[in-house]
């Protein structure tokens, strides 16, 4: 899929990953939505990008408000929406049982609604929206990028909640890739290893250190541009599709 000229959008896309993905599709000539539950800080990078930027308040628990958004996406040019890279998700840490009780169940539920229902919403509402579009002369006619975790095979202690949200998004990458494929539209997703991004800036600066130094090579964390560049040639490379790639520096997560 050519990235200069076409459709975008990001759900995600306000922070981190998404937001370096966000960044990347632009300067390669996308028209970008940033979808994202933080208006503030979407709103913040859409104007910084400027032309061909635009923003969508959007909750991924919320079916109709990425309704909205993947409309606000196809509408951008008249070749519509091609590509879609999901990145919102949420972290959580609890045992199965302690002592004191057992998992609650209410977490469990909130991180598999925002991590994998919401991956789900975004891949039917923005797969549906591509149905319509013109095939390029290959046949093409859209590509998904979804984000799993290499926790999803190595999930640690604390992360049964989290790792089944990650593990149900690799499984639905080789069926959805199937529904779509007598439509011409890929769908692929990346597992992260160990990334720098919000998400670990809140911890201490030795914390990140050593997590980075547990990676046989690079031994160090990844950058968001890194992902950002892979999640390009997902989009640009047409024989990648229905697969899950681990992008970890070779990193294996022990218990803990
Ligand atoms: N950073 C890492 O090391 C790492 C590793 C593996 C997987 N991941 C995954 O990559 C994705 C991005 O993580 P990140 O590190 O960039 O985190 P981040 O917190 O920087 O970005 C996540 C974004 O998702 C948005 N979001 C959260 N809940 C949402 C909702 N309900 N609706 C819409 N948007 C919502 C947030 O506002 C934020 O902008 C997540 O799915 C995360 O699980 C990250």
């Amino acid at each position: 899929m050519l990235i200069d000229g076409s459709g975008a959008l990001v759900v995600g896309g306000a922070s981190g990953l998404g937001e370096a993905a966000a960044r990347a599709l632009h300067a390669r000539g996308a028209h970008v939505v940033v979808a994202d539950l933080d208006a503030e800080r979407g709103a913040a990078l859409a104007a910084r990008l400027g032309e061909r930027a635009q923003f969508a308040a959007a909750d991924v628990t919320r079916p109709e408000q990425l309704e909205q958004a993947v409309a606000l996406a196809a509408a951008q040019v008249p070749g519509g929406l091609r590509i879609s890279v999901h990145c919102a998700g949420i972290g959580h840490a609890e045992r199965i049982a302690r002592p004191k009780g057992p998992h609650r169940a209410e977490t469990f539920e909130r991180v598999v609604a925002v991590n994998l229902v919401g991956t789900f919403h975004a891949l039917r509402l923005a797969s549906a929206a591509m149905l319509a579009n013109e095939p390029s002369d290959g046949g093409e006619r859209g590509v998904v990028v979804n984000t799993a975790s290499i926790a999803a095979y190595d999930g640690q202690i604390g992360q049964v909640a989290y790792a089944a949200s990650k593990g149900g998004v690799v499984a639905l990458t080789l069926p959805a890739a199937r529904d779509l494929a007598g439509a011409g539209i890929r769908v692929c997703a990346i597992a992260p290893g160990l990334f720098d991004t919000p998400l670990l800036a809140a911890l201490p600066a030795e914390a990140r250190q050593q997590l980075g130094a547990s990676i046989p090579f690079p031994p160090r964390l990844g950058l968001p541009s890194e992902f950002a560049q892979l999640a390009c040639q997902i989009v640009e490379n047409e024989m990648l599709n229905g697969e899950v790639i681990r992008l970890d520096g070779a990193l294996r997560m022990a218990p803990r």
